[in-house]
């Protein structure tokens, strides 16, 4: 059941607040760009495609309501509403993907109207929405046809709907099986420490009506090693080109356990989430967050003080360990530069 994660409405950024999430169902709404930039590092909006249309329309908050007198006064201050946004989150390249595709519009128009250019980049902003929302449909189909009836699927963080603009990578390829009639069942990480997805996969796919069964991160080898598992599906915040993955934290693990057990691992993406311009996955950003996410519960400590703390929020899967990536041009089966190259274009 798709879920409209973010839209734009009537000069306002609205959005689901993620973080409010399965207790509250809340729509917040952004006007400023600093607000859209909170909304980002805070994930109340998150997901890698989600992340990117967040900055879209962070790009056409931020200059709305621009007075500047020409193209290149609008320019200027374009590229520091952009600098700012990019500072938002480091490891999802769907971000800076989309502020490329604002700037690359204003730069397209710049013989226009500062007025025509504004409502050229909150078209371009919707149409980034709505590609989202065809391209997610069409990884689910693709990446369905890899789901037997009967299928036991485990899955880490959340790649649903509540990621993309409204259905989803990982959770697209569930949705897809699940519509198609196949008798699915699905264990969800809780995925530490910020818990996507005991709070966010498990109510996606509920709503849905879909079997899911909410597991600690721990316990995912257990179910390995008894046979419960018949494939991993996970998403992505950046593919190098050599198929190198980050996403969520713990997503290594179990990539390893799934190798070890010889369950497949599949990786469910857009296009927009390679970056060609890597060779490897060594050269990815990794997000550091706050110690307090992890030395804090629900507003309550529960580590000594002084503690050291490490928190990354992702980790990179190396391309020997993922079975197949899925995307929207097709399934590149054990990923490699050559292969990658092929469904880029
Ligand atoms: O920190 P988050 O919640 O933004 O991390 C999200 C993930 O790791 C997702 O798996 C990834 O962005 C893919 S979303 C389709």
């Amino acid at each position: 059941m798709p879920v409209e994660t973010i839209k734009w409405d009537r000069g306002k950024i609205k959005l689901i607040d993620q973080t409010l999430l399965p207790n509250k169902f809340k729509h917040i709404y952004c006007d400023t760009v600093e607000s859209i930039w909170e909304a980002i590092r805070n994930l109340r909006v998150r997901g890698a495609p989600a992340i990117g249309i967040a900055g879209a329309l962070g790009v056409v908050v931020g200059m709305q309501d621009s007075k500047a007198k020409g193209y290149a006064q609008f320019k200027k201050r374009l590229e520091q509403v952009i600098s700012y946004l990019s500072s938002s989150r480091p490891t999802a390249v769907n971000l800076f993907w989309a502020l490329d595709r604002m700037r690359i519009c204003c730069k397209k128009h710049s013989d226009l109207s500062i007025n025509t250019i504004k409502s050229k980049l909150l078209n371009e902003a919707q149409k980034i929405i709505e590609e989202d929302k065809n391209i997610c449909r069409n990884i689910g189909k693709n990446g369905a046809r890899l789901i037997k009836d009967g299928d036991v699927i485990l899955t880490h963080c959340n790649a649903g709907g509540l990621a993309t603009a409204d259905y989803g990578t990982a959770l697209g390829v569930i949705f897809n099986a699940n519509e198609q009639g196949k008798k699915i069942r699905v264990y969800a990480d809780e995925t530490r420490p910020l818990l996507q997805g005991a709070r966010l996969t498990t109510w996606e796919l509920m709503q849905a009506g879909i079997d899911v069964t909410l597991i600690c991160d721990n316990m995912a080898g257990s179910l390995m090693k008894d046979g419960k598992i018949n494939c991993v599906i996970v998403g992505a915040d950046r593919i190098a080109s050599n198929g190198d993955t980050a996403n969520k934290i713990g997503t290594y693990s179990l990539a390893v356990l799934a190798k070890a057990h010889k369950i497949p691992f599949y990786v469910a993406a857009p296009i927009s989430t390679f970056d060609m311009k890597i060779k490897s996955g060594k050269q990815i950003p990794i997000e550091q967050r706050s110690p307090e996410e992890i030395t804090n519960l629900y507003g309550k400590r529960i580590a000594p003080k002084n503690i050291n703390v490490y928190n990354p929020a992702f980790d990179v899967t190396p391309a020997k360990f993922i079975s197949a990536i899925i995307t929207e041009n097709g399934v590149i089966k054990k990923p490699d530069r050559k292969k990658i190259k092929k469904i880029e274009n």
